[in-house]
């Protein structure tokens, strides 16, 4: 096991994560110790425009995925209006690898609570959603106790800290589905409905939760708020890049010694954070991996010194994604994972679109074919094929993220394929798990 190096150490920069190691940390006086509930006060006594204004200069952008910038966001909701208008937080986090949200909720509820005031104050919002993964009851425990201890406080309820200003704050369990934390279908599910993606436009800004002015955004991104409060958008660009300010936690899984999250100024790159995972497990190389969970393209060791920011991710051809590092040895099959990856793409669609319905269901039987040794040369083209008429064809991003791992394998490694193709590599799978694949 390496032992990362002073120099690599000083790249943690614990922001989100500084409070989780503390005795009781999810407990409302810890957090009232630890800064908790400064911004608040200090947020509550600004005029909302001047928060959006500062969200919008701190540069901000989305942790759920596609990175759009956050103050834009909740500049687009119209004031003035007359309708209710919603902050949605999108707790769900589905995606195969990501790690992020949970663990803060679990460790630092009140550093989401917190942000859910501020964000619903500057958007003039009197009523909040947190939509919390069904399966993460531990976690929603957290939560909901804190909301508690925040409504017992006066920090939530009516005249909050006799500011003037009302909001109440729910905590909902999803039922969990991955396609519930595409925003839209995550509305749907919130009002009682199927969730299904909607479409756009309307976008949510205008015709959100309840055919009202609606901001969805991730856990991440509202816990971030709190902090660019009290330190300011100047500080919070001292972190990161240009275009991608701040810091970021860094989901970390797979043949590492030490799996778990690492907040690091956005364009740290894998090299860095292998070093402080302790290294790749004994006896393992690094071969592929994710930069940003399962929809995102695979990427090789030659992509070890990639800046990990938005910009960096998608010049190396990739996606930053929710920053969901998996990590992949020599000793780990690119085929295979593709083809766990695609059996839950098959199961989790919705099945609203053809080309992700039926798509992921055919490719799914291919990759079976492929790993019972039966594939031929052929198979490759169909996927590629398949694949073209999947990404940018889908109803919403669940399609286009099932074909990121497809697409970037066959160009990594293809040689992988065709050792399957050409028996060189014994068959995985056996004709009893070919059911269908014909
Ligand atoms: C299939 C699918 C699943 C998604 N799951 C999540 C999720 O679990 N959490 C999340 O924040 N965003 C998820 N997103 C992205 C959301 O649609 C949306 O972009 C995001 O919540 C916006 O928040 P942000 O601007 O703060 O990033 C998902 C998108 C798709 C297409
Ligand atoms: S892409 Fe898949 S998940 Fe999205 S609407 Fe179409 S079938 Fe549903």
């Amino acid at each position: 096991m390496t032992t990362p190096r002073p120099e690599t150490l000083a790249k943690l920069t614990p922001v989100l994560t500084k409070r989780w190691l503390s005795p009781d940390a999810w407990r409302i006086g810890t957090y009232e110790q630890l800064d908790g509930y400064a911004a608040l006060r200090k947020a509550l006594k600004a005029h909302p425009d001047d928060l959006i204004q500062l969200i919008k200069d701190s540069g901000l952008r989305g942790r759920g995925g596609a990175g759009f910038p956050t103050g834009l966001k909740w500049g687009f909701i119209p004031q003035g209006d007359g309708k209710p208008h919603y902050l949605v937080v999108n707790a769900d986090e589905g995606e195969p690898g990501t790690c992020k949200d949970l663990p803060l909720m679990t460790h630092d509820p009140h550093a989401l609570v917190e942000g859910v005031i501020i964000a619903s104050y500057a958007i003039r919002a009197a009523r909040a959603y947190i939509y919390i993964r069904g399966e993460a009851v531990h976690a929603a425990r957290r939560l909901r106790n804190a909301v508690q201890e925040a409504y017992d406080k006066g920090y939530l309820g009516r005249n909050i800290l006799r500011s003037g200003y009302d909001l109440e704050l729910v905590v909902h369990s999803g039922a969990g589905a991955y396609i519930c934390g595409e925003e839209t279908a995550l509305l749907d599910s919130l009002e009682g409905f199927r969730g299904q993606p909607r479409l756009r436009p309307p976008f949510p800004a205008t015709h959100g939760l309840y055919a009202s002015p609606t901001v969805v955004n991730n856990v991440g991104t509202i816990a971030s708020v709190p902090p660019i409060v009290l330190g300011g958008a100047d500080w919070w660009k001292t972190m990161g890049t240009e275009k991608s300010s701040g810091p970021m936690i860094y989901s970390l899984s797979g043949r590492i010694n030490n799996p778990g999250q690492y907040e690091c100024s956005m364009g740290v790159t894998l090299r860095d954070l292998l070093e402080l995972a302790g290294g790749m497990q004994p006896g393992h190389n690094l071969k592929f991996w994710t930069p940003g969970g399962s929809s995102t393209p695979l990427l090789a060791a030659e992509h070890l010194d990639v800046p990990l920011d938005f910009e960096g991710v998608a010049a190396a051809g990739s996606i930053l994604g929710t920053t969901a590092t998996q990590i992949f040895s020599d000793q780990d099959c690119p085929v295979y994972a593709t083809y766990r990856w695609l059996e839950f793409y098959h199961h989790e669609s919705c099945g609203k679109c053809t080309p992700c319905r039926e798509g992921n269901y055919w490719m799914v039987r291919v990759y079976r074919r492929i790993l019972a040794g039966q594939g031929t040369h052929e198979d490759l083209d169909t996927l590629l094929d398949t694949c073209d008429n999947i990404l940018g064809r889908s109803f919403c991003g669940l399609g286009d993220g099932a074909t990121s791992s497809v697409t970037s394998s066959l160009k990594y490694f293809k040689q992988d394929y065709l050792d399957y193709i050409e028996g060189r590599t014994a068959p995985k799978l056996s004709d009893k798990q070919l059911v269908g694949a014909h």
